[in-house]
Order: structure tokens, then C-alpha cells, then sequence
């Protein structure tokens, strides 16, 4: 049995519980998990998934989180990093107040950062181990639409914790490369996960998902160390 961790699934629309249920869908067991555990298991029963609790910021969380799946599991196959906040939309960088930026970066990248160290021990009893960093175009220099370049001043806290979690993404590719793991980030790409955004141009959370399953489920010789959008390599 393949087994799926992904962090940040409280709501029925978000890219989260939509990636669970397609990874359930091909046969992984999945374990969704949130803050609040009460949201996860609201989505776990009716999709058959476990909910666990899960603050990617509390160290104690992550570890009782990684102890209740050693003893159950043994090991995972696949962690896909999902939680992730503070799209900071007409913030400006002059104006933002430190003490927000820690807290993105806490979440954004230090949250995907600890639940590697964490699980990495887990993820290499697996045969075929995967890790997926979601990640936006928003933290890219080359993103046609979202990028830095395309929209400089855009979003400057959200778009620079996820440049972040892109070059976390490359140096734990490259720490693990002498490993069967292997580690990429996966954008969804502008998604509709919030009511109102398909009028600017979001497409459905199960477009989104698809690139994020993909990067979940690679081949023994697919890539690592990447930045994927649809199973495309993009420049960032
Ligand atoms: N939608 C898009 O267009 C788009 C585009 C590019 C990238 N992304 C990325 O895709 C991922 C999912 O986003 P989404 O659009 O599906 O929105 P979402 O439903 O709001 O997903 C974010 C999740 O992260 C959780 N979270 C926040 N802080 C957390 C913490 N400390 N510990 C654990 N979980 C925490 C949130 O839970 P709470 O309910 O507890 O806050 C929520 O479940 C995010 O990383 C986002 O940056 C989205």
C-alpha cells in the first residue's frame, strides 16, 4: 500500500483535498491533514482518507504527527507540502511589517522544510518516494503572467517565500539525489479555489491538482530537483 501525507487540507475547494482524491483515486492511501482537525475530517470521511491534525509552524505537531504514522505505516511514499498562506495582494514590501514576513516564511518554507527533515527518515523505507513542494509562478522571474518580472511589486511577500521554496526545492534535490527520493516543486497555475477568481481566469482545482499528482507519482527516472507546471518544466 502507497502512502500519501499532504499538509494544508481544510477546505473542499482547495488544491489539497483535490490532489487527495485524485492520489486516492490511483490506489495511495492518503492522509489529509489541517490545523484544525475537525476541517480535515469533515472531507476525510465521505472521500474514505485519514484526517490528522497538523500545524506545518509547531515542531510538537510535525512530531506527534510523524510518530502516530510511524507506528501505523512505517514508512510514506509520498509528501506533498500544500499549506500555504498570505497571497498578500496590494501589499507593498516598504510597507510591510516584519513580523508578517516571518510568519509567511514560517508557513511558505519553513513548513515544507521541517516536514522534510521530519519525514525524510519515513519517505526512505519507500521504494519509490516522492516529494512535491507546492509551489506559484508568482515566485519566479520567468512566470508570463504572474512572475516578478511580469509584476513587479505583485503579491512581494507570498512571491518571495515561494522563490524561497523553489531554491529549498533544488538544494534538498541535491542533498538527496544518491537517494530514490526525489524532490520537486509543482505550481498549479491561477486555480479556483476561491469563489469569484474563474471570472479572472482560474481554471478548475481539478486542472490544478493534475500537475501536483503528477509530480507525486514520477517514474523511477523521472526528474528531480524541478519546477513543473502540468508536468512542464518552467524556468524560474
Ligand atoms: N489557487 C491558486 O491559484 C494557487 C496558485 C499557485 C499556488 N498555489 C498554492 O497552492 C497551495 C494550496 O492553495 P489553495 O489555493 O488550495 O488555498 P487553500 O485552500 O487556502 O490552501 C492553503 C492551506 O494551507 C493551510 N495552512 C495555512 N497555514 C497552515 C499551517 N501553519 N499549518 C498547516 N496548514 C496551514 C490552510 O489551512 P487553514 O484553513 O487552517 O488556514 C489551507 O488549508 C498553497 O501552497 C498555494 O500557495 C495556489
Amino acid at each position: 500500500m502507497k502512502v500519501a501525507l499532504i499538509t494544508g487540507v481544510s477546505r473542499e475547494t482547495g488544491l489539497g483535498y483535490e490532489t487527495a482524491r485524485q492520489l486516492s483515486s490511483l490506489g495511495y492511501y492518503v492522509i489529509i491533514t489541517a490545523r484544525d482537525v475537525y476541517q480535515a475530517k469533515l472531507l476525510a470521511g465521505p472521500a474514505n482518507l485519514q484526517a490528522e491534525q497538523l500545524d506545518v509552524t509547531d515542531p510538537d505537531s510535525i512530531d506527534a504527527l510523524r510518530r502516530t504514522i510511524e507506528n501505523d505505516y512505517e514508512k510514506i511514499d509520498v509528501l506533498i507540502n500544500n499549506a500555504g498562506a498570505y497571497y498578500d495582494q496590494g501589499n507593498r514590501a516598504m510597507q510591510t511589517d516584519p513580523a508578517l514576513v516571518h510568519q509567511a516564511i514560517d508557513i511558505n518554507l519553513l513548513g515544507a522544510w521541517r516536514m522534510i527533515r521530519a519525514f525524510a527518515p519515513l519517505l526512505l523505507k519507500s521504494s519509490s518516494p516522492r516529494i512535491v513542494n507546492v509551489s506559484s509562478g508568482a515566485g519566479s522571474f520567468h512566470d508570463p503572467a504572474f512572475g516578478i518580472t511580469a509584476q513587479p511589486g505583485a503579491v512581494p511577500v507570498y512571491s518571495m517565500t515561494k522563490a524561497a521554496l523553489n531554491a529549498l526545492t533544488v538544494h534538498i534535490a541535491e542533498e538527496l539525489k544518491y537517494t530514490r527520493i526525489k524532490v520537486n516543486a509543482a505550481c498549479p497555475g491561477f486555480t479556483a479555489t476561491y469563489e469569484g477568481t474563474e471570472a479572472y481566469g482560474a481554471r478548475p482545482v481539478s486542472d490544478g491538482a493534475k500537475g501536483i499528482v503528477w509530480a507525486a507519482t514520477l517514474p523511477d527516472d523521472g526528474p528531480t530537483g524541478g519546477f513543473y507546471r502540468d508536468g512542464q518544466q518552467i524556468d524560474w
